[in-house]
């Protein structure tokens, strides 16, 4: 396994279509979800307004999670807004997952820290 992915837990561990949230850097909360034997991983941070829930937010059949807070939709593999809010830029992070022996592996990106003068 490659230096920048983190062991988080058990594919088995995971309720299906249920989504737990897992600290995977010092400041970079995941909201990891299983849906149909597959696992995600995305922000837990909403873009809408940088509440951190999304890990209880609702998935639907077309692998959209809505935000639990005012229900704005981004999809758990690309990140995107449905089809049908073409005007709306948000986009919430995906993270790439990898499966080992049952054992969820999450990226771990590397941020770039902000220097102010
Ligand atoms: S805080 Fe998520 S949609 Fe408003």
């Amino acid at each position: 396994m490659t230096d920048n992915f983190r062991k988080i837990c058990k594919v088995s561990d995971l309720p299906n279509r249920r989504g737990r949230k897992f600290t995977i850097a010092e400041d970079t909360d995941i909201a990891v979800f299983k849906v149909n034997g597959r696992v995600y991983a995305v922000s837990n941070v909403c873009p809408h307004n940088h509440s951190e829930v999304m890990y209880d937010g609702y998935v639907d059949e077309n692998l959209f999670l809505a935000c639990p807070i005012h229900g704005w939709q981004f999809h758990l593999e690309s990140g995107t807004v449905p089809p049908e809010c073409k005007g709306l830029s948000a986009k919430l992070e995906t993270y790439e997952v990898k499966i080992e022996n049952d054992e969820v592996w999450v990226e771990v990106k590397v941020k770039k820290k902000k220097w102010f003068r």
